[in-house]
């Protein structure tokens, strides 16, 4: 008899992702151009990578503190002073498997039945389900491609209701490459701690900011560090998404919680990949630049080619390396992207893999050479003039 596993209802509520799905369509497919890959495509830097194997050379391959490598603690600390108005401690700080452990801790730690977690539509892959996941219920707010994606502080601060125990934000964000300005997460943020709503900062692209702008965070607030759990990683900024090395930060009473949870999930960090991460934060920030420089070019000329297509609502994102046109409205973009991979051979992530609301929209991303984004627009320009909605 083949019985399958009784799995917890709520895991067997959890969607395929979107990106993979297209992914896995995509390798049965020859001359497919990518723009729906999530991690930069740069070269992980020569230096990171020597210090690195230097680690596994020196035998650094034991278990390190749960609260992660105390050298690299101290390396946050200081990069994070800084960087931002609060006074932190090395105690402030919990090294997580990547940004994604951090997300899933601060989530499941505070979702749970009968609790609502405000969301900001579109979101990134992991927040809605994992608070489905924890038994809560989404709030959702939506944004649209006509407003850039910028969300109405008010809009939020009204949905706060005796349930809601948790705001997710994230700036820049994935999948719009929207930056909320300072103002909007300063106004979300004090009503969040006067409230005692926790909110949950995803800031994984806080160095990808164009146009000058300042990379806003926070910590940058004088708020108290009990309402606040940011999650951050060097996945992106150093070309380095395969060392999984990332960390929340939080107050110290909430890190000894959060601690005690990351012994049960992944015990400690990955080692090396500590030691990896120490030599990003203290060596040469050339690369940094040069990356950051790289995506503006990408940013600049993406946004161009957009206003060349018919049917497209775009915008100008000012961080990350993604971009959210939409469609008009009531099309199915899940329809569209697979029609597109078939008909052009261009590949886009469906924007109902980021809510409900943006069914009608599909992500672009530029992590991918200025040739191919050009390869990419040369089939897309006079496909879309073909199409009528
Ligand atoms: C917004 C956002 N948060 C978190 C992550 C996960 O990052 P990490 O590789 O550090 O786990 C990603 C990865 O794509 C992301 O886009």
């Amino acid at each position: 008899m083949n019985v399958s596993a009784r799995w917890n209802p709520n895991l067997e509520a959890l969607p395929t992702s979107g990106i993979r799905r297209m992914f896995n369509l995509a390798a049965t497919l020859e001359d497919v151009v990518h723009l729906s890959i999530g991690q930069p495509d740069f070269p992980t830097p020569a230096h990171i990578i020597k210090a690195h194997i230097k680690a596994l050379r020196e035998g650094k391959t034991r278990y390190t503190m749960d609260a992660g490598l105390p050298e690299l603690l101290t390396a946050l600390t200081h990069y994070y002073r800084g960087r931002c108005k609060q006074n932190l401690i090395e105690e402030n700080f919990l090294e997580t498997t990547g940004a994604g452990e951090a997300i899933f801790l601060a989530v499941t730690s505070l979702a749970a039945p009968g609790r609502e977690v405000i969301v900001i539509e579109p979101s990134f892959v992991l927040f809605q389900p994992l608070v489905e996941l924890a038994g809560a219920q989404v709030h959702r707010i939506i944004t649209t491609a006509e407003q850039g994606y910028q969300v109405d502080p008010n809009e939020v601060i009204d949905a706060i209701t005796p349930r809601t125990c948790a705001i997710i934000l994230n700036s820049p964000g994935n999948p719009t490459g929207t930056v909320y300005p300072p103002a909007t997460l300063q106004a979300i943020c004090h009503e969040a701690a006067n409230r005692g709503v926790t909110i949950i900062s995803d800031e994984v692209y806080d160095r990808i900011v164009f146009d000058e702008l300042p990379s806003p965070s926070v910590l940058d607030f004088d708020i108290d560090l009990d309402h606040v759990i940011v999650a951050s990683s060097f996945s992106k900024t150093y070309s380095i998404p395969g060392l999984r090395v990332g960390w929340l930060i939080s107050s110290s009473r909430n890190v000894k919680t959060l601690r005690r949870y990351h012994t049960y999930t992944t015990t400690v960090g990955n080692t090396p990949g500590q030691w990896a991460a120490i030599e990003a934060l203290k060596g040469d920030q050339t690369c940094v630049h040069e990356m950051v420089g790289e995506y503006r070019k990408r940013r600049n000329r993406i946004v161009e080619l957009l206003k060349a297509c018919c049917h497209l609502q775009s915008y100008q994102p000012q961080g990350a390396f993604y971009i959210m046109p939409s469609l008009p409205k009531g099309t199915d973009g899940s329809e569209f992207v697979l029609r597109m991979l078939h008909e052009i051979r261009v590949c886009a992530t469906p924007g109902d893999t980021f809510g409900k609301s943006c069914r009608n929209a599909f992500r672009l991303s530029y992590a991918t050479s200025l040739e191919r984004i050009e390869n990419a627009f040369e089939r897309m320009i006079p496909w879309l003039e073909k199409q009528s909605f």
